[in-house]
């Protein structure tokens, strides 16, 4: 399988300029400002069929379509660098050991939409990536590549990096612009929605890091060599980033469509020390845990929906037998807890009370009805709130009590 997102990782000094030049780096950008119109770019975008690799798996053509074409107020485009799903750790790997994929990336979905203004919006944490790109944003302006006519052609454009400061919510694309703006990362409520007013109350793109580095090869080749890849309405490769109880954890970029069972005991050697698979969470920590009885569920956006979980940010999380479902549970609420941005009741509440209620299970203090209790109050969480933060405590929530409830059973005895 070639590899697209990953292809110079392995290259000494792959993060340098002249490293991706000598790969045919920056051909697709040239290749767009010479023969191509910004809405063929879309097009070819759209043919492709690529999907956002950040969370929801939404298509990143006709994302890039909704954005008027005519504008009064200048346009953005915002790279979502957040990173904070626990268990997601791919987009680091880009940033930095390819962070000219990225900025080639930036380049075209600019040109496509008529923006002249990109941010980069990188975990806090990641200082080292932080730092990589800076000097790759350096090495073009250095260049021509980046600032008024770049490439020589009459396209201007700049880059900005922005550090974030550890807030989950940040990642969310509205809590971004808000931090972006200079405020607290609180989403916005929607309507209106980026593409129409977002940063600076202009028409905003919010891209993931990994959904951007795939341009520059769909440019390249084409959107229908893309397609051709992975399954049909689930085009592509994907970077899986595995972790947990596993033999071989790291990142990997596979065809969409492999199945779980095929990533965790052919390609990542299996669970750790021999041990049996009790489940796995297919997606980062909001996507609801799958049983080692689906295995065989093909890891993409459509077939995971289909499962009652999803694809979310591609981060792999495998749980052995050993492994404490309540305590994971009573983990994973404690998360959404503090990092619910308090705006909405449903999810200030709601989290806590999760939260609140599988540690007391966890710890002995439960009682029967409490299970069902946590049930209810899941029940409310769902599809009430400004973000979908309520929901990614809720819906893994419900999966860990429905396929695991004797676990929880057996500590309320
Ligand atoms: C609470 C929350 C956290 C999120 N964190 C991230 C993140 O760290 N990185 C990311 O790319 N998307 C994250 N998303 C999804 C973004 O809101 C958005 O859908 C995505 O950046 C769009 O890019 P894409 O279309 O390229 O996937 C998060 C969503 C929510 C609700
Ligand atoms: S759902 Fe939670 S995190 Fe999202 S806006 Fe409401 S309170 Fe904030």
């Amino acid at each position: 399988m070639e590899l697209i997102v990953s292809k110079n990782f392995n290259k000494k000094d792959s993060y340098k300029l002249e490293t991706y030049l000598a790969g045919g780096g920056y051909e697709a950008i040239k290749k767009c400002l010479d023969s191509m119109k910004p809405a063929d770019v879309i097009e070819e975008v759209k043919k492709s069929g690529l999907r956002g690799r950040g969370g929801a798996g939404f298509p990143t053509g006709m994302k890039w379509s909704f954005v008027p074409k005519e504008s009064s107020v200048p346009k953005y485009l915002a790279v979502n660098a957040d990173e904070g799903e626990p268990g997601t750790f791919k987009d680091r790997l880009v940033l930095e050991l390819d962070p000219h994929l990225l900025l080639e990336g930036i380049m075209i979905a600019s040109y496509a939409v008529g923006i002249g203004t990109a941010y980069i919006y990188i975990r806090g944490e990641y200082k080292k990536a932080f730092d990589t790109v800076r000097n790759a944003i350096e090495e073009c302006y250095q260049k021509g590549f980046l600032g008024e006519n770049i490439f020589g052609k009459n396209y201007k454009l700049d880059i900005h990096v922005h550090a974030g400061a550890g807030a989950y919510i940040c990642g969310e694309e509205t809590g971004l612009i808000e931090s972006l703006e200079g405020r607290r990362g609180q989403p916005r409520l929607k309507p209106p929605f980026p593409a129409i007013s977002g940063l600076f109350m202009g028409p905003t793109v919010i891209n993931n890091v990994e959904t951007l580095a795939f341009v520059p090869s769909i440019i390249n080749k084409g959107g229908e060599w893309f397609a051709s890849i992975g399954t049909p309405k689930n085009s592509g490769t994907r970077l899986f980033g595995v972790s947990g109880s596993v033999e071989k954890p790291g990142v990997y970029e596979l065809e969409l469509g492999i199945t779980a069972r095929k990533l965790i005991y052919e390609i990542c050697g299996g669970v750790k020390n021999g041990k049996k698979l009790k489940g796995f969470i297919p997606g980062g920590l909001s996507a609801p845990i799958m049983t080692a009885e689906e295995l065989d569920v093909p890891l993409d956006f459509d077939s995971l929906a289909k499962a009652g979980s999803m694809a979310g940010s591609g981060g792999v999380i495998v749980i052995d037998e050993s492994a404490d479902i309540p305590k994971i549970a009573a983990r994973t609420a404690d998360f959404y807890a503090h990092e619910s941005c308090g705006q909405c009741t449903q999810c200030r509440e709601g989290t806590r009370w999760v939260s609140q209620l599988f540690n007391k299970i966890y710890q002995g203090r439960g009682q029967k009805k409490d299970i069902d209790l946590i049930l209810d109050v899941c029940s409310n969480m769902m599809g009430q709130t400004i973000c979908v933060l309520s929901d990614a405590c809720a819906m893994p929530s419900i999966a860990f009590i429905k396929k695991f409830r004797h676990e929880f059973e057996a500590l309320v005895k």
